[in-house]
């Protein structure tokens, strides 16, 4: 795995273009597994999550052109509804391809997708949804098959607003037959892009982005054209490393109102925070008060952020205290924090962090893909020089971060 290493206490200044959303493209593309027609979809992310979902369509017999970042998904009569365990083992979002494939073909074999650092990452909620549909489901070697030869439409009711299980169930739910209903749905912008980009192939969803979304079964959906959304995730990221370096950044192709509570927060801080039509422009200052963060479903505050916010609150005026309310093991990176100087303290998903007038650079090590991002915003703060090892996780979600934090003026190498 590649190592990073920062030379810290450099502000951050210049703009940057946010890439397409990895958490829109992912679904979307699975999505391209419904129809029989060539679907085109722009401003795909190149980063290796896509990669990976690539090789999966493929696998299925899904070939997708790629032209730059715009994939063309061409039509296939015939689809092998498989997905095997040495891809879902690099890509925890496969599973999206279950309800697709399922619709599609009236039978899905997809190797359980397994946890990750962050969380046992459970399906108990997907395939609860797909029986109320009419699949049945087994599970053997580590394989889930689903079956059902027509699935039907029905009121699904979700114990938490899972993201992944209210896009797989709303795509198995647009070839169902008659009204399906998703109630307590996770509202994220992602899952909007997901009915847009349905409903141009034909669908008939209503209400995404509440907590009930309908969705009137059709017989069939025909190919279409759909551009992703910005990623909200990485424009938050490079807007807290402004912010923590003390720097000024502007970020071009950013839909702000997706970043209402990170915004929210950062002005908290004392951070200056602008937004013009697509841009947003952090300005920081080099002493910010501390504030409290609780992570819940959209619209609260994002759990893909926590790590990149605490990060800069080690450094905050006064104590701040994050809570983590969607996995029960996204404190990974306090350890290494504290290596770096910090003053935290946890107590299961609660951590206490007393801010510091200064990190000095140590060796860290990366565990996933959002706490190396955190990681990296704690050396460009340091004192010092900081190496990041494990820093492979980053290529799953961001496109060319080191020259891009590189053309902010940070000092920053990657060594392979
Ligand atoms: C999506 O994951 C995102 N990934 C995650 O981003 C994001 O952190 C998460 O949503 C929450 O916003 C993609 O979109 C590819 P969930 P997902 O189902 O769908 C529990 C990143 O860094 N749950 O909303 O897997 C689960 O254990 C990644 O880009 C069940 O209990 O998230 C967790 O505690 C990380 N049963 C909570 O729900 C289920 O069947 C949220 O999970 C499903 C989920």
């Amino acid at each position: 795995m590649p190592t990073i290493e920062i030379k810290g206490k450099h502000p951050l200044f210049g703009t940057i273009a946010v890439q397409g959303s990895k958490n829109a493209a992912l679904p979307i593309l699975a999505a391209t597994l419904l129809c029989d027609d060539d679907c085109k979809v722009n401003n795909i992310p190149p980063i290796s999550d896509i990669s990976n979902m690539q090789i999966l369509l493929s696998a299925t017999g899904k070939q997708i052109k790629q032209q730059s970042q715009t994939y063309l998904c061409e039509a296939s009569k015939e689809i092998s509804p498989f997905a095997s365990y040495d891809i879902t083992n690099r890509l925890r979002a496969s599973f999206l391809v279950a309800g697709p494939l399922l619709a599609r073909e009236g039978y899905a074999e997809i190797a359980h997708p397994g946890g990750c650092p962050i969380g046992a990452r459970p399906i108990d909620l997907h395939l609860k949804g797909f029986s109320k549909l009419g699949a049945s489901i087994h599970t053997k070697n580590g394989y889930i098959s689903l079956k059902a030869n027509k699935l039907k439409g029905n009121k699904i009711y979700l114990d938490f607003p899972s993201v992944g299980a209210t896009e797989n169930l709303m795509m198995a739910a647009t070839l169902a037959k008659g009204t399906t209903l998703i109630e307590n749905a996770a509202a994220e912008p992602e899952i909007i892009d997901l009915a847009n980009f349905l409903n141009e192939m034909g669908a008939q969803i209503s209400d995404a982005g509440t907590d009930t979304i309908k969705i009137e079964g059709v017989s069939s959906l025909h190919g279409g054209e759909h551009t992703i959304i910005p990623d909200r995730i990485e424009a938050g990221t490079y807007m807290l490393a402004a912010a923590a370096t003390g720097g000024k950044v502007t970020l071009t192709n950013v839909m702000s109102e997706h970043l209402t509570p990170v915004i929210a927060k950062l002005k908290e801080t004392g951070t200056n925070v602008t937004m013009k039509d697509t841009t947003v422009t952090v300005e920081g200052k080099s002493s910010y008060r501390a504030v409290d963060i609780k992570t819940l479903p959209y619209p609260g505050f994002p759990t893909d952020l926590q790590a990149q916010f605490c990060a800069m609150l080690c450094c905050a005026k006064g104590t701040s205290i994050i809570t983590e309310t969607i996995f029960e093991n996204r404190f990974m990176h306090i350890g290494e924090f504290k290596r770096l100087g910090a003053k935290i303290t946890t107590e299961g998903r609660t951590a206490v962090i007393e801010g510091t007038p200064r990190l000095n650079g140590a060796q860290v090590c990366a565990s996933d893909l959002r706490a190396s991002a955190a990681l990296i915003i704690a050396g460009l703060m340091a004192e010092g020089t900081t190496t990041v090892s494990d820093s492979g996780h980053l290529l799953r979600g961001y496109h060319n971060i080191v020259e891009n934090f590189k053309s902010l003026g940070a000092q920053i190498e990657l060594f392979s």
